[in-house]
């Protein structure tokens, strides 16, 4: 398969089979990460592998975490925890901040992303699914998922990736022609 036939058979999957992700799929998924550019080889990403019981937390502290944010929507926080009673793996991918300098924790903000896609079209190559979660149940902006995973002040999370074996295919999303998304430029007004 090329490049271009994968990034377009990649899609954000959302529901799994209950079926366990091999290690071996897992340390695939993780080599192909860490292949990433990352500006000075600062490498600067940690990824927190969570399954089992650890998933068991993390839904606990998504449940308060919907909870606390819908007060009023049971209904809202129910469907919204449904999807962790089948996924089978989260990763937690975290950028590292250097302290004192914005820019270059923004650059690892920018490579994590980079790693994350390598990811996901690992996944989609080794037949599984796999979505990049923020909102939400990803717990990304939460301090609850810095607590229970531990992650230390110097480390930004900036994605939980839900991965496990498609529970069914996922039809390809649209997107904008091309002409509304590029500016080409011989020469400058200014
Ligand atoms: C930075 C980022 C954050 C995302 N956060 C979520 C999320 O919280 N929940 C979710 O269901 N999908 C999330 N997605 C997946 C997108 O919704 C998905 O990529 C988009 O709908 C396009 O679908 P496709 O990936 O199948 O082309 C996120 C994607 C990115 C890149």
């Amino acid at each position: 398969m090329t490049v271009i036939e994968l990034l377009k058979q990649r899609r954000a999957v959302r529901n799994y089979v209950q079926k366990p992700v091999e290690d071996e799929k897992i340390v695939k998924l993780l080599e192909a990460a860490v292949l990433a550019p990352n500006d000075r080889l600062r490498e600067p990403w940690h990824f927190y592998v969570l399954r089992g019981e650890a998933i068991e937390r993390y839904k606990e502290a998504a449940r308060q975490f919907l909870e606390e944010r819908f007060p009023t929507k049971p209904h809202l926080v129910k469907d919204s925890l449904a999807v962790l009673e089948t996924t089978p793996l989260i990763i937690v991918v975290t950028s590292d901040i250097v302290e004192g300098d914005e820019a270059s924790s923004e650059d690892n903000e920018y490579a994590c992303a980079c790693a994350i896609h390598s990811m996901w079209l690992t996944a989609a190559e080794l037949g599984l699914g796999m979505v990049w979660r923020t909102r939400g149940v990803g717990l990304v902006r939460d301090r609850r998922s810095y607590d229970l995973i531990g992650v230390p002040e110097n480390r930004k999370i900036v994605g939980s990736l839900f991965i496990g074996y498609p529970a069914d295919e996922v039809p390809a999303t649209a997107r904008k022609p091309l002409e509304q998304k590029v500016t080409w430029l011989n020469e400058l007004k200014a």
